[in-house]
């Protein structure tokens, strides 16, 4: 069940401004106009909330470079096919503004379903080349449903920059390349890395799926990549022998179910037969109730 804060309620303390949070596209313009004009530029940071540091580091990010972050809290119900978790995504916005405007965000947008999808909705970004393989296949309809959100953000949002995690590398790819098929490149694209745990674990909203347990178990997918990336620190350049060690790893701890790993160009996110440049691998794997990505990019010396 979803936690509501009332509308445009500032929540300030001595320390540091308010962070407004508004729920419509009239709102939200308004507030970055506001912010606009004390000086500064817009960063958004779009989010499905269930936020924790790795959302915040970004939020941090925009913020030590001199911009006025908006968080955008939206569980956005195209990127989720039908039996995925869109129903039990964890929804904790009280939490979420609070923790937002202790990182920096200056506003937070967090609209209803009907502002994003209005009746008679009937437009979709769809886009190929990088949103074709991997999460792409497993999940086909997935990324038309973020290209779209993302899309719709931006406009509704009209920021100076953007801001991602580097987690989702194939998300950054598709919105990278919407961005530019869409002439959306006057808006600044920033990619900040991904905060992992004391002991590798990438952050994630779905991390709260897992027992302690299968936290541990879900160790198995940091440890694949650093695995292969060791590998290839040692020489190896053989990309299916790289994807391989990481796929071995994961296949070693019980409780994983490796979906795959995948050496690519962290542009088109087509494969790398052989490591000649920069490219990033990627893993998926069910652990328990969740399905985890993560990804490194790997190192050619
Ligand atoms: O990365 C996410 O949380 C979502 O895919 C995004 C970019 C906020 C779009 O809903």
């Amino acid at each position: 069940m979803s936690e509501h804060v009332s509308d445009r309620t500032p929540v300030a303390t001595p320390s540091r401004p308010a962070t407004t949070v508004v729920r419509t596209v009239a709102d939200v313009r308004a507030a970055a106009d506001a912010l606009r004009a004390e000086g500064s530029g817009v960063a958004l940071v779009p989010t499905m909330g269930a936020l924790h540091d790795g959302h915040l580091e970004l939020v941090r990010r925009a913020a030590r470079d001199g911009h006025a972050p908006i968080v955008s809290i939206f569980v956005n119900p195209t990127q989720f096919a039908a039996g995925e978790d869109l129903s039990s995504y964890p929804r904790r916005e009280a939490r979420d503004v609070d923790l937002a405007g202790t990182a920096g965000a200056r506003a937070v947008f967090a609209p209803d379903v009907d502002e994003v999808y209005p009746e008679g909705f009937a437009t979709t970004v769809s886009v190929a080349g990088p949103a074709e393989g991997l999460e792409g296949a497993s999940r086909p309809t997935h990324f038309a449903g973020v290209a779209t959100v993302v899309a719709k953000l931006l406009l509704m949002v009209r920021p100076d920059r953007v801001v991602f995690g580097q987690k989702d590398a194939q998300q950054v790819a598709v919105i990278r390349r919407m961005m530019r098929d869409l002439h959306l490149d006057d808006i600044e694209f920033v990619v900040v890395p991904t905060v992992r745990e004391r002991d590798g674990l990438a952050m994630s909203s779905r991390n709260a799926y897992l027992s302690d347990t299968e936290r541990q178990v879900a160790l198995a997918l940091s440890r694949g990549l650093a695995d292969a990336a060791d590998r290839a620190t040692a020489g190896e350049r053989d990309g299916r022998t790289l994807e391989d060690a990481a796929m071995e790893t994961m296949r070693s701890v019980a409780g994983v179910e490796p979906e795959y790993a995948a050496l690519v160009d962290p542009d088109t996110f087509q494969r790398v037969p052989t490591l000649v440049g920069p490219a990033t691998l990627c893993v998926a794997a069910r652990v328990g109730p969740a399905r985890l990505i993560d990804n490194a990019v790997i190192p050619i010396n």
